[in-house]
């Protein structure tokens, strides 16, 4: 079976969040299933300061506006694979990046620190689908499945079945049409959406352009383009998988993920054990396992501290996280939240990057409790090991969360993990009761309502168990260091995914 995953990031090359971690992990255990599996991404700037791509002599035009804009192929490989990966070069589109000047893969800082989106991601994106299929015929290499990922990838099944797919000469239009397409949401909230002038700048048919199609209020939604003509879809959750078809959470594609449901699954992500994993950690000051943690988890920890400039030492609780300071991370709890469990002497160690005004109440929260807040802005991945291995707790209080990652890292870095019962956090993570230290289950911390009190109050209830029922919480800690969840699991479902579209369409 050959499967082609594309996606805009790729951990190892590129990477914002929890996308690129898919994107790279997932091909590699597809590869080790015996699945041909290769990826194609852009060529951003960052990809290129690797030194890891390699241009080829495979060149090709992409219309787009009344222009032919050329891409070239670069080749790499995943590492720790022989997964091949294509990125697309068109340094005009994507080669702008530079975290210097303030400028990200898709977004850039403003004059008053604010982000923004590019102004031309819609032209961006739809080269990018447009030349993932150019890429294929370039170098004559044809999938069964196109596995697409999340809205920047969304416009490719549309150019699969409607230009390629309706080619005149019916052989050459019938090789396309043998490529079956599944498509990611890793996240509804990022819709891709833009002014309509673009159906015409991407080269579509305005007829797509309705609301059954392409069209969402009054705009071209990447996202929805995606939903719509893939074959397939999934979420990277069963329970999100659910909660995308109520109007909450669906944020207007309720009513297509109903009408879709019979083609709409979810997969919950896996880990990367070979990235994540504190016994083999060499990001780390000291390596420990589920047989022995206490030393290796009390030397990261003073790491950790010595880093942020936290006070205190072993007996003071330091409760962590890692995450974009986005809206969705839950960071509008954070203020009032944390005054609670840092008055009861906790410490908190916060590392990410995003809208100023998280960043604003954390640097005001930090000034009201010196010492006890340590916080890194920026992309940072080896303190982003650090803090999953020398906190005692890790956060996530998530207003909605697709699946998430950080919550399945802290489990095997033994940082029992504080989260709200939504999406992939319902489906990963087991509360602490009576009953279920006793089952041998509790694996974390979970509460339900989006407020700062039950926040407050899981993380006072992790706290008290951490300090007055130590041998409980080495259970806890435990359970949590010997779950399995890792990408074979995975990879598994998705395969079966993948066999089931090839038979049933
Ligand atoms: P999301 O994709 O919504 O951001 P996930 O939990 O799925 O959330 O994945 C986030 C990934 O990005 C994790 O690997 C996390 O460690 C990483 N990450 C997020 N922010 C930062 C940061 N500022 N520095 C380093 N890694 C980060
Ligand atoms: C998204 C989601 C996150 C998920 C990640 C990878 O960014 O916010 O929950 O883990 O994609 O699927």
């Amino acid at each position: 079976m050959r499967v082609l995953v594309a996606a805009s990031e790729v951990v190892g090359f590129a990477k914002t969040g929890g996308l690129a971690d898919v994107a790279g992990s997932l091909p590699r255990a597809l590869a080790r299933r015996g699945i041909d599996c290769r990826i194609v991404m852009p060529l951003h700037g960052v990809c290129r300061r690797t030194g890891l791509a390699k241009p080829t002599d495979k060149v090709f035009e992409v219309p787009l506006g009344n222009r032919m804009l050329p891409c070239r192929i670069w080749q790499a490989t995943l590492p720790g694979s022989q997964v091949p990966v294509m990125m697309l070069e068109n340094d005009d589109l994507f080669g702008r990046d530079d975290p210097e000047f303030g400028r990200s893969l898709y977004q850039f800082s403003s004059t008053d620190g604010t982000k923004r989106d590019y102004p031309d991601n819609g032209e961006r994106f739809a080269f990018f689908c447009h030349a993932i299929l150019l890429a294929m015929k370039a170098i004559d290499w044809w999938p069964d499945v196109l596995h697409c990922n999340d809205w920047q990838t969304g416009l490719a099944p549309v150019y699969l079945r409607e230009i390629y797919g309706k080619h005149p000469d019916p052989a050459v239009a019938a090789a396309w049409n043998r490529i079956r397409c599944l498509f990611s949401i890793h996240n509804i909230a990022y819709q891709g959406r833009f002014a309509s002038g673009l159906v015409e700048t991407a080269h579509l048919d305005w007829r797509l352009y309705n609301h059954h199609q392409l069209e969402f209020h009054e705009s071209l939604s990447f996202l929805k383009a995606g939903i719509v003509f893939a074959d397939r879809i999934n979420t990277v959750s069963p329970t999100y998988a659910e909660e995308i078809k109520t109007p909450w959470y669906g944020r207007g594609m309720q009513g297509l993920l109903i009408e879709r449901s019979g083609r709409l699954c979810g997969i919950v992500n896996g880990v990367d054990y070979g990235d994540w994993d504190p016994a083999t950690d060499h990001r780390l000051p000291a390596r420990y396992d589920a047989m022995s943690f206490d030393a290796g988890k009390s030397i990261c920890k003073a790491a950790l501290r010595e880093k942020l400039g936290l006070t205190g030492g072993d007996e003071q609780p330091v409760v962590g996280m890692v995450a974009r300071l986005v809206e969705q991370k839950g960071f509008d709890l954070m203020s009032d939240a944390a005054s609670g469990f840092l008055a009861q002497g906790a410490r908190l160690a916060i590392l990410g990057e995003g809208d100023p005004w998280i960043r604003d109440m954390l640097v005001h929260l930090s000034n009201r409790f010196p010492g006890q807040v340590g916080l890194r802005f920026g992309f940072d991945e080896d303190i982003a090991h650090l803090i999953e291995a020398g906190s005692d707790m890790y956060l996530m209080p998530s207003l909605f969360e697709p699946s998430g990652l950080n919550q399945l890292y802290s489990l095997r870095y033994g940082t029992p993990p504080v989260v709200r019962g939504t999406g992939g956090l319902a489906d990963t993570v087991t509360d602490t009761s009576p009953e279920t230290v006793e089952a041998g289950t509790a694996t974390g911390f979970v509460f339900q309502p989006y407020s700062s009190e039950a926040f407050r109050d899981a993380v006072l209830r992790a706290m008290a168990l951490w300090r007055h029922h130590p041998a409980q919480w080495r259970r806890v800690v435990k359970n949590g260091m010997l779950q399995n969840w890792s990408w074979e699991r995975s990879a598994a479902d998705y395969h079966r995914l993948y066999s089931a579209m090839l038979v049933a369409e």
